[in-house]
């Protein structure tokens, strides 16, 4: 793939009805690529279809639960179907949950894993051969949650953690096939109205609107991922509480430890 243009480029993004992912989806289609949208409530992603073909951008819309092996398969074979090739794989979609983890249901632990974890795995198992013939790039988005475990959202930590050997694994295996793989840890974003979090008892919570706190904008965090494609860069991390995380936790995480512990209250508060 040349290092620049997305023009001719087809790209799948999972999770793209709302949020970042759909950011994504439009600079990509605007910047001239074949996108492919994806998420399981169909009238929210039909919805995006529509404001997406109304702005001239060439769109599929493929309603499909990415967590499961059936559904990341109709979302790869009915991409090679309509598109014939596929150049970019962003493993975005992802849920937060909420609870301390003895509080939280095993159902809940089990849902976490699939949609955050298996959702990543299966689109890119089954995208693989495709993504080899194009040389590729394959994103997985993680969080800067995912860089050390934190009170409250500990499955979640888990899971984006998860996605870190994912990648780290996957870029060493196939540095012979020059498929590039990159993984990006985002830090808080602001969120569209309708955002869902997993609460303990598995049970959905509708998220505040972020607009008040620091946050990025999900634009920011879209060309971010973009640029990691375009550059076939590996790591990147996003905010400076994000960075400051990752080089605290290697360099005094005794001091996080206790940082962490004196405000396990407070954090739990934000979090609700
Ligand atoms: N927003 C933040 O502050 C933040 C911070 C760090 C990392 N991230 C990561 O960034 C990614 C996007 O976050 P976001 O805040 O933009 O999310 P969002 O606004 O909640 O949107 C999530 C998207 O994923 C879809 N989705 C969820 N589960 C799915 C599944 N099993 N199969 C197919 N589609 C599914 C949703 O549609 P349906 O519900 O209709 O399926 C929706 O389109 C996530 O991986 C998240 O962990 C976000």
């Amino acid at each position: 793939m040349t290092k620049k243009s997305m023009r001719g480029k087809v790209a799948v993004i999972t999770g793209s009805s709302m949020g970042i992912g759909k950011a994504t989806a439009r600079i990509l289609a605007r910047e001239g690529a074949k996108i492919v949208i994806n998420g399981r409530t169909e009238s929210r992603l039909q919805q995006t279809e529509k404001e997406f073909k109304e702005a001239g951008l060439e769109v599929l819309a493929i309603a499909a639960d990415i967590a499961t092996l059936a559904g990341a398969t109709q979302l790869i074979t009915e991409t090679i179907k309509h598109f014939g090739q596929i150049d970019i794989l962003i493993n975005n979609a992802g849920m937060s949950s909420r609870g301390y983890f003895e509080e939280i249901d095993t159902e809940v632990l089990e849902r976490m894993l699939r949609i955050n974890v298996m959702g990543c795995l299966h689109p890119t198992k089954a995208a693989l051969p495709y993504l080899e013939s194009t040389q590729g790039s394959i994103i997985f988005v993680s969080s800067v949650a995912g860089i050390r475990g934190l009170p409250e959202t500990g499955i979640y930590c888990a899971t984006k953690m998860a996605l870190t050997a994912v990648a780290e694994s996957l870029r060493v295996e196939l540095s012979d096939k020059s498929i590039h793989v990159g993984i990006i840890y985002v830090g808080i974003t602001e969120n569209d109205s309708g955002k869902r979090v997993i609460d303990k008892d598995g049970s959905y919570l509708l998220l505040k609107d972020r607009k008040q706190r620091k946050t990025q904008k999900p634009e920011q965090v879209a060309e971010a991922i973009i640029q990691m494609v375009k550059k076939r860069r590996f790591k990147k991390i996003l905010t400076f509480l994000g960075k400051m995380n990752a080089i605290a936790n290697v360099l005094f995480p005794r001091l996080v430890d206790r940082v962490l512990i004196r405000s396990k209250e407070r954090i739990r508060k934000m979090n609700t």
